[in-house]
């Protein structure tokens, strides 16, 4: 089975992290994202991977050298501008001449859904797609689906109102597709999956939507990008775990880690504290500092305070400052 991820977007919300790596390279439990999300896909049969490159494409290539990825062979399909969801699908599968039925992953997401039992489900009931479904208790920031009793979906609602949804089922990004859904999407164009392409299969009656209770996430804002380390780092997930600290990060012996993640390279000094918080590679901790719920790639200097923020590659907070609530540097000013 081949699959096409989605991995071209800018996210804008996980800045200043993404500033310098993009999302789906950021690290979960010191694998990047993409590697633990191919991993799954890899479990449940997918043999080749096309990745969907647009946005900094080179991380992806230099990671994978040899184009191998969880034992997944890996193509690349850079695109000339960003295409959308659907434009890029359609780019992907193009470039890797796909012409059976295929999944499709968005690259920010982590869940142990059984791809085998979605792709057998797609094939049981004719379906031209098939999507992976999670309940959410508010579902107005996602594609909601309706569904009928064969799970056939009477209405797809991308970010529908607060109060309108109607359902709590939200697409969870990872979809089986034939390949006459490429048809559907002009060639060269902006289009979007969620709002174009399924609404159009969902006018033939042949959208399916296979709701599940597997552990999910989007990793996609700042708080989640956190949970996803934490969950892995705590053992939540059923196939996936992670020490702590990395071989090669650099702890001081009385430092006090508390549900944490230490990157390759990033240093923790003498007494300093770290709770529900996440160092990434070359982040440095320095003597006396408290870091908690915060996620830091930059500075955190001697005796400092740094909770619930987010510290880029050049974020610095100085000795002895206290900061709460931040991104640095801060995205909206650059
Ligand atoms: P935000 O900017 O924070 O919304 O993040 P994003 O750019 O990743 O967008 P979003 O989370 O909505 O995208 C869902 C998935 O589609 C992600 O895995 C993106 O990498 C991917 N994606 C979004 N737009 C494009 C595109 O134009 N081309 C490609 N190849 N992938 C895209």
């Amino acid at each position: 089975m081949r699959a096409v991820v989605l991995v071209g977007g800018f996210g804008t919300r996980l800045r200043p992290l993404t500033s310098s790596i993009p999302k789906p390279m950021l690290p979960v439990g010191h694998l990047p994202i993409i590697e633990r999300l191919v991993m799954n896909l890899a479990r449940g049969g997918v043999t080749e991977v096309t990745l969907a490159l647009g946005f900094k494409p080179e991380p992806f290539i230099e990671a994978f050298p040899d184009g191998q990825c969880a034992g997944v062979t890996l193509r690349y399909a850079v695109e000339p501008e960003p295409l959308d969801t659907a434009g890029a699908i359609r780019f992907a599968a193009d470039v890797a001449g796909i012409d059976d039925t295929f999944v499709v992953a968005n690259g920010d997401v982590l869940t142990d859904l059984d791809v085998s039992a979605l792709v057998q489900f797609h094939r049981d009931h004719d379906a031209e797609a098939t999507i992976h479904l999670i309940g959410v208790p508010d579902p107005s920031a996602f594609g909601v689906v309706a569904l009928d009793a064969d799970g056939r979906v009477e209405r797809f609602v991308e970010k529908p109102a607060p109060g309108t949804a109607p359902s709590n089922l939200i697409n969870a990004g990872t979809y089986v597709l034939e390949p006459s859904v490429l048809d559907r999407i002009p060639l060269g164009q902006k289009v979007s999956i969620e709002r174009a392409t399924f609404p159009a299969v969902v006018a033939d009656g042949r959208l399916f939507g296979v709701a599940t209770d597997d552990y999910w996430l989007d990793t996609g804002r700042p708080e989640l990008y956190l949970q996803a380390n934490l969950d892995v780092v705590a053992g939540r997930r059923p196939h996936d775990h992670c020490d702590a600290v990395h071989a090669d990060a650099s702890v001081a012996a009385d430092a006090r880690l508390d549900t944490s993640v230490v990157g390759a390279g990033a240093q923790v000094g003498a007494g300093a504290v770290l709770e529900r918080s996440v160092l990434l590679p070359g982040a440095v901790v320095a003597a006396g500092a408290v870091v908690a719920d915060s996620v830091v790639m930059g500075r955190v200097g001697e005796g400092a305070e740094l909770r619930n923020s987010v510290l880029g590659a050049d974020g610095v907070v100085a000795d002895g400052e206290h900061v709460h609530g931040e991104r640095r540097p801060d995205p909206d000013a650059t």
